[in-house]
């Protein structure tokens, strides 16, 4: 085995231990990347771009890979020594078998439960059940218009996309009745034969930069009925949203790989709600998806370009509705989903959740609201006029680009409680 000479295929052949996990990679590939390929969980905050030094691996005989400088800049000597390198710089030129030390992102702990407030249900998206209607009673009027006399007058303005219209015919002479969708009073948004008012769910949604978190709600009670998280696989492009954002901007293809990782592992999360709970994807009614300006882009595959560039212009902070199907998300196609509007190129609509969850924006006192992630941001103000900012949080609590620094993972230090002694785990 040997790396960085010449070679004569293609391809090489990496095996990452103890995962077990062997790619074919195009000779000239960093092993930061093949590992990013399969999944294999490397540990980063720079993405690959040889700044934090977290990403290190070890391969084989220390004389197979010649340490380089930038590994001495980042790795103790006895490390080196012991054939420890950087990952994101090593050009993979022949078949090659690495370890991965354990304590990457995968082990890191996800935050994803705390204190509920009462607040009123008022779900925007609603099942309504309307028993079977005797043609005889409906005396030649129109199938729609039968539907509408028997809906509550605000209503009666609903409209029908055509798919739907087209099923009509059959589900009004259904004789177990039907079940309507309505999404804001507006548009049906489904149609379905008998009863299937319960369950009716929604999913919020918070994409971090860090992390991904689905809550699956019960929306006639409010009961929260599950919950899933997981890293936020575009980390490999880099913990921060600027290395995201310059994958976006110099990558052909960064955009779409950033949006297809977040939508696959949306259609993990949502899986995996609905899984615990036993329930099928038609439960669903609702999505609501919050996240900051870059992971907004991202999602809906906006050019994020020039939320990159000063003075980081983003291409909307309105909220935007789109369908499941538009997301090809793994839901009923005609699901909402509502992605909220965000406030600035740095405070998105995560900080608009905090808002409204927190009530401040109802408040009549003057509140504070503290949102630590990667990004931190700070609201203060009341019902009549809200402030926020925010700033890098990362390297405080992450310990992004900080050498001795870490994340909430394997080895680090969680809880300490001091008596007459000062213990720790
Ligand atoms: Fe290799 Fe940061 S130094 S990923």
């Amino acid at each position: 085995m040997a790396v960085e000479t010449p070679a004569s295929s293609d391809q090489v052949s990496i095996t990452f231990q103890p995962m077990g996990v062997t790619v074919d990679v195009r000779r000239g590939e960093t092993l930061f990347e093949a590992a990013a390929d399969v999944g294999v969980d490397v540990d980063t905050i720079c993405g690959g771009n040889g700044v934090c030094g977290k990403c290190k691996v070890r391969v084989g005989e220390p004389h197979l890979v010649p340490a380089k400088p930038i590994d001495h800049v980042h790795l103790a000597a006895v490390e080196v020594a012991r054939g420890y390198r950087l990952s994101c710089q090593i050009k993979a030129a022949d078949d090659l078998v690495v370890d991965v030390p354990a304590g990457g992102r995968r082990s890191i702990k996800i935050l994803h439960h705390g204190l509920q407030r009462d607040v009123p249900l008022r779900p925007n998206a609603l099942k309504i059940h309307l028993p079977y209607l005797p043609p005889r009673q409906r005396d030649g009027v129109a199938d729609w218009d039968a539907v509408k006399d028997t809906l509550p007058g605000f209503f009666r303005r609903v409209e029908v996309p055509l798919p739907w219209l087209r099923q009509l015919p059959a589900a009004i002479r259904n004789h177990g009745g039907m079940t309507l969708t309505v999404v804001g009073r507006r548009r049906v948004t489904r149609i379905e034969l008998g009863d299937t008012t319960l369950p009716s769910c929604g999913i919020a949604i918070d994409i971090g930069s860090t992390s991904v978190v689905a809550y699956l709600v019960d929306l006639d009670t409010g009961t929260e009925l599950a919950v899933a998280s997981d890293l936020n696989t575009q980390a490999i492009y880099g913990d921060d949203v600027i290395g995201r954002l310059s994958k976006a901007q110099f990558d052909p293809v960064g955009l779409k790989r950033l949006h297809d990782l977040i939508i696959a592992q949306l259609n993990d999360v949502v899986g995996e709600v609905l899984s615990l709970s036993n329930l099928a994807r038609s439960a669903v009614t609702d999505v609501t998806v919050v996240g900051n300006m870059a992971m907004h882009h991202f999602l809906l595959q906006l050019d994020s370009t020039y939320l990159g560039l000063s003075p980081f212009a983003p291409v909307t902070r309105d909220a935007v509705t789109v369908t499941a199907a538009e997301l090809a998300l793994d839901l009923e196609p005609d699901t909402p989903v509502y992605v909220l509007p965000n406030i600035a190129g740095f405070v998105g609509s995560d900080t608009v959740g905090l808002m409204l969850a927190s009530g401040m924006a109802d408040s009549d006192e003057i509140q504070m609201a503290v949102d630590v992630g990667t990004n931190g941001e700070v609201v203060l103000g009341s019902a009549g006029r809200l402030v926020a900012c925010s700033a890098p949080a990362g390297p405080a609590f992450e310990g992004a680009r900080i050498k001795h620094g870490m994340r909430a993972t394997t080895g680090a230090i969680d809880h300490v409680t001091m008596n007459r002694d000062v213990s720790f785990s």
